[in-house]
């Protein structure tokens, strides 16, 4: 399989083009144009860097309306702070596994330059600025494992925390078989997983894993979003036979998961590992944003926020959830 497109046989090119449009004559020069992995590396960096350094300036902001500017103008994905906040939810949950005087271990598959870092460091200040919701997580203490299949997001991510644990890698063997938390964007896996047995394998890893991702009901389906490389949403029920021969358990955050009856795909936002850490991590997930969504400069910064209806907060077991929605 071609690694980069996630196909033998793509049926789109990545490029990426830049230059100038002459705004009085018309007509455009093409000064720079780049194709395959390093197109898509660029692209990625110019937007993940730009949200790592607003994340920065975030953090020495001057108030509330400066912030919210500063988020809304320039993070690039909306929901950059819930996620965030959901990542330091899965640390604190997991506290239990971590053995006295070792380092918690957080992965990200497809880290991309592990921006999360600073977004986790923001939301954590930010958050707590005024009252303290939750125990601080000492984030340098951490051990930041990431795989990614751009070697150059690989050695980035490593030079640009230099006061972090960050330990990268392409190859998944060469990193460790566990880890605390596991974490990925739904996109991420969608470009890489092939199976379900792939999937299940790669979350079992973690005493706890928490993600998003988009499983079909037409069968196994392969299609390209705009990136050129090729995503694969694997079929439910495949997902299920596998799911249902592990001893682990997968919650769906009801509010924020959904079926598309025209793509007959549904999306579930979810935490997957042992009853006692998703456990944790839900009890901690409904009482954090029950009190964030009554706070107007904390529910501000998180659009998706109006979802979680105070006290309306519901997790459940993903094969409950599947017959619910079903049609
Ligand atoms: C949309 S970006 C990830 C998002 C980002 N880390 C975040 O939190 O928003 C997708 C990432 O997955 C990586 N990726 C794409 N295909 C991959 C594959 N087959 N294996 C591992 N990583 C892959 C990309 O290089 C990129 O860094």
């Amino acid at each position: 399989m071609d690694a980069f497109y996630g196909t033998d046989k793509p049926k789109t090119l990545t490029y990426l083009e830049f230059g100038e449009i002459d705004v009085g004559k018309g007509g455009k020069k093409v000064w720079d144009f780049r194709i395959n992995q390093k197109a898509y590396d660029w692209l990625m960096l110019g937007r993940y860097s730009n949200d790592l350094i607003i994340y920065k300036k975030m953090m020495t902001a001057a108030n509330y309306k400066k912030i919210r500017d500063l988020y809304f103008s320039e993070i690039h994905h909306k929901n950059d702070s819930e996620s965030n906040l959901n990542k330091i939810i899965g640390l604190l949950a997991v506290e239990g596994a971590i053995g006295k005087n070792k380092r918690s271990s957080f992965f990200e598959f497809g880290q991309t330059i592990f921006g999360c870092i600073e977004g986790m460091e923001f939301i954590q200040k930010y958050v707590n600025r005024k009252k303290t919701f939750f125990k601080k997580i000492d984030l340098k203490k951490n051990i930041w494992y990431g795989l990614d299949i751009s070697g150059f997001f690989n050695e980035l991510a490593i030079i640009l925390h230099p006061e972090y644990n960050v330990v990268t890698s392409i190859d998944f063997s060469k990193l460790p078989n566990k880890f605390n938390v596991f974490f990925a964007k739904g996109i991420s896996l969608l470009y890489a997983v092939r199976s379900a047995r792939q999937l299940i394998s790669i979350i079992d890893r973690a005493d706890l894993s928490v993600f998003d991702y988009s499983f079909s009901f037409n069968g196994g389906e392969e299609t390209t979003i705009g990136s050129g490389k090729t995503i694969k949403y694997l079929d439910f029920n495949e997902f299920l036979r596998e799911y249902k021969k592990n001893g682990k358990i997968m919650f769906v955050c009801e509010n924020k998961s959904f079926y598309n009856n025209e793509t007959k795909r549904v999306y579930i936002e979810c935490v997957y590992g042992s009853i006692k850490y998703c456990g944790k991590f839900i009890q901690l997930h409904k009482d954090l944003f029950e009190k964030f969504s009554t706070d107007p400069e904390i529910s501000g910064i998180m659009p998706d926020i109006d979802k979680f209806n105070s006290g309306k907060i519901n997790w459940i077991p993903v094969d409950e959830f599947i017959n619910k929605i079903k049609m």
